[in-house]
């Protein structure tokens, strides 16, 4: 695939994305947005693929959405244009896991994009805000509800009335991120955990993420039943049987 804001590579059943803005710091403008989406779906679409790992450079994740291209926007403008709407939006259209490797800034649209993934892992070097107070905005890709689901009302309260930044350690702690490793071990690390999930059944993932994901949409009794409907259904593939196989027979199981 040929980008001018990313740079895609295959590792494997993995895809890397990187987003590549040095010039700005990632900042998300529309062109890399979209590009972003396209990427995304096409190796959603891709069977060879597995699972998908989302990085930036050394210096930042993404430092949000790009201020120039929003400053002399018009409230008419925002409304009729479909602003934020469909290019955002299919990052959470994914069904394969999507990882973000977080290393430098993740702040605005940055620290969003991230959280719309399925887990974060992050480089002690990565740190996470949502400063858009600062600009006489808010979080507007979900800051305000993923954060606030992420790490309690209390602490995304402190972060977006504030504009205040995290760093690794409290993202940590606060269970924003899945794990920390050192910052040149970021990509490896993260194309290590998707080439695990790449390994195993592609519909028991596909629906075991789609499974968590429910977690922060519905009721705990419909997320329990949704779960429940699930689990059965997927006696109805071959790979339950050759899991459970595996397992008493001593061997790897083979899924791909
Ligand atoms: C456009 C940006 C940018 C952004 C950085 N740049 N962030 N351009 N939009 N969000 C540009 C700078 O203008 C500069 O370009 C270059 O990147 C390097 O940035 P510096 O500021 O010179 O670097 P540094 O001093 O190291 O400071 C890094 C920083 C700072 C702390 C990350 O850049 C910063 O505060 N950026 C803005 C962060 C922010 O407010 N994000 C939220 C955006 S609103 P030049 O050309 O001058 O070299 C948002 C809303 C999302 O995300 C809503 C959903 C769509």
């Amino acid at each position: 695939m040929n980008f001018e804001m990313l740079k895609t590579e295959i590792h494997g059943r993995v895809a890397l994305v990187r987003l590549d803005r040095p010039s700005a710091l990632n900042a998300l403008c529309d062109q890399l947005m979209g590009e972003l989406g396209t990427a995304l779906r096409d190796f959603d679409a891709d069977p060879a693929i597995g699972a998908i790992v989302l990085t930036g450079s050394d210096r930042a994740f993404a430092a949000g959405a790009d201020i120039r291209e929003m400053q002399s926007r018009s409230y008419p403008d925002t409304a009729m244009n479909d602003f934020i709407g469909a290019t955002w939006e299919v990052v959470t259209t994914i069904r394969k896991p999507v990882i973000a490797a977080v290393a430098g800034y993740a702040l605005g649209g940055g620290c969003e994009l991230a959280m719309m993934c399925d887990m974060i892992i992050a480089a002690d070097t990565a740190k996470f805000g949502q400063p858009e107070i600062n600009l006489g905005v808010i979080p507007g890709a979900g800051g305000t509800q993923r954060l606030t689901r992420a790490i309690g009302k209390s602490k995304a309260m402190d972060m977006v009335l504030t504009g205040r930044m995290m760093d690794a350690t409290e993202a940590e702690r606060a269970n924003l991120v899945a794990r920390v490793v050192p910052a040149g071990e970021l990509v490896a690390e993260a194309l290590r955990v998707a080439t695990t999930i790449a390994s195993l059944s592609p519909v028991a993932v596909a629906l075991a993420k789609r499974s968590v994901s429910r977690a922060f949409e519905t009721t705990l009794a419909e997320g329990v039943a949704y779960e429940r409907a699930v689990f059965l259904a997927l006696f109805g593939t071959p790979h339950q049987r050759e899991g459970m196989a595996a397992f008493l027979e001593k061997r790897k199981p083979d899924f791909i």
